[in-house]
């Protein structure tokens, strides 16, 4: 494995070079990172150019350079943004105090747990869509998974610089054991149950980066408020690349809609067997995948109550939603908020302390934001003519975590018995002959300006680039 020159090889702006103890620990992750690259990174890929935008710096100038790559040479950077001058804390019990540079003894154990778990979901986003680049719809697609990729990978390094550079051996212990989970392996799976689910199709790399990526949005927000300034500096430079993320996804599930629409009203049918045997993805389809990405996303918030939560929030280490915007007094200790809970057969609102209910205002935050662009598909529907529409499902429907779990309840909000559950799951969430179907459409398209039948062409390319341009050579 060949020795890195830190300063040139991995762009970053913490001054890399002038850190040894930090420069050595990294020398040592860099070639378990690149084994674990060769083996659970992109699948058969590893020869592949590809038109990659690479970050050399956090300006506007430097963090979208585009070029040829080949992706194990990809430049991993290390970038926080820059350093706010005396910057405050501005929530919780120590609001109105400096933010830390360095971690506090008593909040060390906290802090590595929600690093550790943020930075696990990054390589467990890789490892769930490495199949992926073998079926790709087109070379416009296959960059796009391809520069997700990297850029998780880049996530990966963010939460490994914080670890390595703050938590001493525990750190780079941590470091370490982020390379050896396995997205849905039995005996060392990832953390969080989204990111051991398989992401097998593309319309489930769709949906999974318009829902799943959009909760890191939300966990990074969370967490570019935090008191710990080197945290909250690492997470906003993040949240640049994670928006083109969720742009993959909600353009790709867009142009899936736009396609079936266009084969609908050719046909003038919406019958999902006669669109389904002119080779395009009916609508509830799309409307069951919506619901089964949604509801599993919706569980990373985590317990709807959770002293955790309040302690995060108390001590400083993690804020709401857009913090600095709220009008309240950002401590919370007066504040109630209205939960969701099941009393019988009914699901009823109760009013509980605010700061124990912080998962659920981050839920509900996130909830708002992911139904806007379910209204922006609607709108190709309606240009289209056709009266169907998608929704987002109820907030209950198919929970597995906090006090709707285990509760069986409709997409539109009814608590219902096991039996009528059973009776119309089908129509709910996707089925094995569902999956079946959308897997029969994944074939390889790497024809400049060729796509898939099932998916419509994209408005531009990237960068400016042409739509049939050459995004991937594969020598
Ligand atoms: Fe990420
Ligand atoms: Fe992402």
């Amino acid at each position: 494995m060949p020795t890195i020159d830190y300063s040139t090889k991995i762009p970053n702006n913490v001054n890399l070079a002038e850190d040894r103890t930090l420069q050595r620990a990294l020398e040592q992750w860099q070639p378990n990172y690149l084994s674990w690259w060769n083996d659970m990174g992109p699948d058969g890929s590893q020869g592949f150019d590809v038109y990659l935008r690479t970050a050399i710096s956090v300006d506007p100038q430097g963090w979208a350079q585009f070029d040829y790559v080949k992706m194990p040479e990809y430049r991993w950077g290390i970038f926080l943004n820059p350093a706010e001058k005396d910057r405050k804390i501005h929530f919780g019990d120590h609001k109105g105090e400096d933010a830390w540079q360095d971690v506090p003894g008593e909040h060390r154990a906290n802090l590595r747990r929600i690093i550790v778990t943020q930075g696990d979901t990054e390589p467990a986003s890789v490892e769930q869509q490495r199949h992926l680049g073998l079926t790709a719809p087109s070379l416009y697609d296959l960059r796009n998974l391809f520069q997700v990729n990297v850029e998780e990978g880049r996530h990966l390094w963010a939460m490994v610089y914080l670890l390595h550079k703050y938590f001493g051996r525990d750190g780079r212990e941590e470091g370490e054991a982020l390379l050896e989970r396995r997205s849905g392996q039995q005996d060392n799976p990832r953390i969080l149950q989204a990111f051991n689910e398989p992401t097998p199709d593309w319309l489930s790399f769709f949906m999974f980066t318009y829902f799943t990526d959009r909760d890191g949005k939300f966990q990074l927000c969370a967490l570019a408020e935090s008191a710990f300034d080197p945290l909250a500096r690492t997470t906003r430079f993040m949240l640049t690349e994670e928006a083109h993320h969720m742009f993959v996804g909600e353009s790709g599930v867009s142009r899936v809609i736009q396609r079936t629409c266009q084969v609908m009203n050719e046909l003038g049918t919406d019958d999902p067997a006669k669109l389904r045997a002119a080779g395009v993805i009916d609508l509830p389809t799309l409307q069951r995948y919506l619901n089964f990405h949604f509801s599993v996303t919706i569980d990373l918030f985590g317990a709807d109550q959770s002293s955790n939560a309040a302690t995060f929030y108390s001590s400083g280490l993690k804020g709401r939603f857009e913090e600095g915007k709220r009008g309240d007094d950002h401590r919370l200790h007066d504040q109630g908020y209205r939960i969701l809970q099941v009393q019988g057969d009914r699901l009823v609102e109760q009013e509980v302390p605010m700061l124990n209910a912080l998962n659920e205002v981050l839920r509900d935050d996130y909830i708002t934001d992911s139904v806007g662009g379910v209204s922006r598909w609607n709108k190709v529907i309606e240009k289209a003519g056709i009266g169907f529409r998608l929704s987002t499902p109820h907030k209950a429907f198919h929970r597995s975590i906090g006090s709707l779990a285990g509760v069986k309840v409709s997409p539109d909000g009814r608590v219902v018995s096991q039996q009528e559950w059973n009776a119309r799951v089908a129509e709910w969430l996707p089925t094995e002959s569902d999956r079946a179907f959308v897997a029969s459409l994944m074939g390889r398209v790497v024809e400049p300006g060729k796509y898939a039948n099932w998916i419509a062409p994209p408005m531009v390319g990237i960068n400016r680039q042409p739509i049939d341009f050459e995004y991937v050579r594969f020598n």
